[in-house]
């Protein structure tokens, strides 16, 4: 096994954007919590034109779009097909909101065109992200608003530390990533996020933490939930990457470890599990 592989980055453009599309409604439900979060933070009145930067198959695209109305826009740009393909199949005719195709570090914006940079866990995985975000810059209005919500550090997140730590024994040790590197907890340090963002151009930045309880997973009984949220821990994420080319039986002892590992997760139908993030917001300075 290689270094990388407990750690593997997410291949948007292939197995991950796939993966999500197949998951799309258990994955939203997820991440409610959050995204709302971030619309109240982003607080869009109607008529605005918002920018979804990662924006996938679109549900909070189309719950921005419900806020700013028929006279507003909403631009919703993803590198992955698949993804996009999902967000135009489930957009109602008449939303103002359209997707695009893209990787929004490069890809030509209108410039001064939006008042919100927004994002539901979609700015994470950039190469350069100083260089991204001065791009999308360039595309917000003088004083356009920016929010977004990003993960927290991987030990703060128990639906990713439980189900990695549990693989002590049956993955071998690998050293983590590096925690800049792209990846979706390579906005855990916020000092880090706030440099980012003033390095490239934006002003006001303020981070405050969210906690949400992420119901990972749900069925008639508490084993059934148990054993739902062990296939969606398997099927999709860290682990999922982790496990793709392992043997069955490595598949199957990493399953049961999973399970007992989620065994004490609060729940009665269902398994939730801790999650936080950051609520990230900044602006375009006036002029
Ligand atoms: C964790 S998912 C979140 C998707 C969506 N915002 C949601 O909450 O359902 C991250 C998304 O960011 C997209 N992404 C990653 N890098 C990107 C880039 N450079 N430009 C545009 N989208 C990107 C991925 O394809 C993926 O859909």
């Amino acid at each position: 096994m290689t270094e990388e592989n407990v750690y593997q980055v997410a291949d948007w453009k292939g197995q991950s954007g796939e993966r999500w599309v197949t998951y799309q409604a258990r994955l939203d439900a997820m991440m409610a919590a959050f995204g709302q979060a971030a619309i109240e933070a982003a607080a869009p009145a109607t008529g605005e034109r918002v920018l979804d930067v990662g924006c996938g198959a679109g549900a909070s695209s189309l719950d921005l779009a419900a806020r700013v109305g028929a006279g507003g826009h909403v631009l919703g740009v993803d590198i992955s097909e698949p993804l996009i393909v999902s967000a135009r199949a489930r957009a109602p005719q008449d939303t103002p909101a359209l997707f695009q195709v893209a990787d929004a570090s490069s890809t030509e914006l209108p410039e001064g065109a939006f008042d919100i940079l927004f994002s539901r866990f979609g700015v994470m995985f950039f190469d350069d992200p100083t260089a991204a975000f001065a791009h999308m810059l360039r595309a917000l209005k003088p004083g356009a608003r920016v929010a977004f919500v990003c993960w927290r550090g991987m030990a703060e997140n128990d639906w990713v530390r439980l189900p990695l730590g549990a693989m002590k024994g049956i993955l071998p040790p690998t050293a983590p990533p590096d925690p800049e590197a792209p990846g979706p907890f390579s906005f855990g340090d916020q000092g880090r996020v706030a440099r980012i963002l003033t390095a490239a151009g934006f002003t006001d930045v303020a981070i405050a933490p969210f906690d949400a309880s992420i119901p990972f997973g749900k069925g008639e009984t508490r084993d059934a939930a148990l054993d739902d949220a062990v296939k969606m821990t398997l099927e999709v994420g860290p682990l999922a990457r982790a496990l793709a080319d392992q043997p069955d039986d490595i598949r199957a002892r990493a399953s049961a470890a999973v399970r007992a590992a989620f065994a004490g997760c609060p729940g009665e139908r269902s398994v939730m599990i801790d999650g936080a993030a950051w609520i990230v917001t900044a602006r375009n300075p006036a002029s």
